[in-house]
């Protein structure tokens, strides 16, 4: 999979890239990741300008996005926003994510961006959540690792993501303990140590957690 990400500060993206399975699955070649800047499509340099209507605050112009967006978009390609008007991400939208070929992220910043970038391309305007980032970044980032863990050779153990939160809809995985046995006072329940696999996977039902959609 191929995963452009289109911001003005492409550089808030190199640490977090390279490092953990991020930074294999690169090596690798299960994904390429992209940042590119947008400034670099602006002719004189200015991304932003004052919105119509007035108002506080600078908008995202539509030419520089519309020229980054041009420079990498192919028949395959899905142009996504990140925007707190958007679907709210889940694990259903990031497994229908992680069957394309090329995601194009667009990230805004002060206002948001040109609401015709969405019309101009059909995008998809996702958010992270009911919250307010200052920039989209870090929700292209946490898009990004969601659907790149799904993506065949991502993780060293495929039943690791068979196993775990939201692939059932709305229910979060059970809590875990490793060594020792006993911490502070604090013992791991019996039952994970009585070897017997019907009741640890009964005990582990009833621990899973109903998540409110
Ligand atoms: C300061 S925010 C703009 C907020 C916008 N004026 C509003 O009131 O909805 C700047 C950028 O951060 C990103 N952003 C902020 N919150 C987000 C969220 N919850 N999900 C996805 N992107 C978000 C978007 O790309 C947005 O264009």
């Amino acid at each position: 999979m191929k995963i452009d990400i289109l911001t003005l500060f492409p550089e808030f993206f190199e640490s977090p890239l390279s490092c953990g399975l991020m930074g294999k699955a690169m090596e690798k070649g299960i994904l390429k990741v992209s940042a590119i800047d947008i400034r670099k499509f602006s002719p004189d340099g200015y991304v932003d300008d004052k919105p119509f209507g007035g108002g506080s605050g600078m908008v995202l112009k539509v030419q520089p996005i519309y020229e980054a967006v041009k420079s990498v978009l192919t028949d395959e390609s899905e142009v996504i926003v990140l925007t707190p008007r958007g679907e709210r991400l889940n694990q259903k939208i990031v497994k229908e994510l992680s069957a394309k070929k090329h995601l194009i992220l667009v990230c805004g910043r002060y206002e948001g961006i040109d609401e015709r970038v969405n019309v101009l391309f059909k995008t998809r305007q996702i958010s992270v959540g009911d919250f307010v980032l200052s920039g989209g970044e870090a929700a292209a980032f946490v898009l990004t690792e969601a659907v790149s863990r799904l993506l065949p050779g991502f993780v060293g153990n495929p039943e690791s993501v068979n196993d775990e939160s939201f692939n059932e809809d709305g229910v979060a995985e059970y809590p875990q303990y490793t060594r020792p046995k006993q911490f502070m006072g604090h013992n791991v329940p019996d039952v994970l140590l009585s070897g017997n696999h019907r009741k640890i996977a009964e005990y582990r039902n009833a621990q899973k957690r109903k998540v409110k959609l």
